[in-house]
């Protein structure tokens, strides 16, 4: 199996790596940016070679496209693609029909949302349209989420943005610990444990229990219900859903070309 990326940043290194791991016999071509993070792989793995972009596309069946959109519309016209590889973007911001035209006269390329600890599994991948090969490539450690649209697929992208904001409440628990309780690495270890384990424990099977953890949490004249109440009564929710809204217009701009994110 021979697999070319086109773009080798952040989300790229850990696919190659979980990549690298599962099908040690599989040849990975990364093109020759990021120096530092191609040349980290190709030591690491063995089956890892660099080169510019037009040799990885002309030794790959599979291509993932890990580029910043801008970038993708300015390189990939100057590219040749073969008709038959069979091409994942994982790009926000540019949707299906121009990827199509960008990479014919290869077909049907699909779009997915990895993150980067698709590198160790359990990631969700919510896809469009359904794609064996990302079932073969990523399928038996992660969840692939088929989307019955490609419209679908700009509020899940939009979606994953709210773990910036979930890193930067944690972070400003964890110092607001530390500066009340002293100990900087066990307020860390605290408010790390006690979110993932939480979280953790809850079953994720679509039945609402976002909604029953409150219910749990939710003593009258409790912590987490005095909490949770400063929060709505600043307006904290309806920021957020606001926020999330502007993101889904921006997607929504990229996926129809022409139209202004
Ligand atoms: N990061 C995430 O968690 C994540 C998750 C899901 C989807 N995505 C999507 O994945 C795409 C890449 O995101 P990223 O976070 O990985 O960005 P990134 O770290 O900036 O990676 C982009 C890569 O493209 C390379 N590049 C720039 N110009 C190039 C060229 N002419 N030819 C070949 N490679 C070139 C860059 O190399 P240099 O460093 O040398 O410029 C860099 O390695 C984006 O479309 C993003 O929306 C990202």
């Amino acid at each position: 199996m021979n697999i070319g990326f086109l773009g080798c940043g952040l989300i790229a290194e850990p696919m190659v790596r979980s990549l690298c791991r599962n099908f040690p016999d599989a040849r990975i071509a990364l093109s020759k940016r990021s120096e530092s993070t191609t040349r980290r792989l190709s030591k690491s793995f063995r089956n890892v070679s660099v080169g510019n972009n037009q040799w990885v596309l002309d030794r790959s069946e599979i291509v993932v496209l890990s580029l910043l959109a801008g970038v993708a519309r300015e390189i990939l016209p100057g590219l040749v693609f073969r008709d038959g590889q069979q091409v994942i973007s994982v790009m926000a911001d540019i949707g299906l029909p121009e990827v199509s035209e960008l990479i014919a006269p290869a077909q049907h390329p699909c779009v997915t949302i990895p993150l980067p600890f698709i590198e160790t599994g359990g990631c969700p991948l919510p896809v469009y349209p359904r794609s064996r090969i990302l079932e073969v490539l990523f399928g038996q450690e992660n969840t692939i989420i088929p989307q019955s649209s490609e419209e679908d697929m700009g509020p899940h992208f939009a979606a994953t943005a709210i773990l910036s904001v979930l890193m930067a409440q944690l972070d400003c628990t964890r110092r607001w610990l530390e500066s009340k309780a002293g100990n900087p690495e066990d307020a860390e270890i605290y408010v790390a444990s006690l979110v993932s384990g939480y979280l953790g424990s809850l079953q994720k099977d679509g039945k609402e229990r976002f909604v029953e953890a409150m219910k749990d949490l939710s003593t009258k004249g409790g912590l987490n219900t005095q909490l949770l109440g400063h929060h709505r009564d600043a307006g904290l929710l309806e920021v957020l859903e606001n926020g999330l809204d502007g993101l889904d217009r921006r997607l929504r701009g990229a996926t129809r070309p022409g139209l202004t994110p």
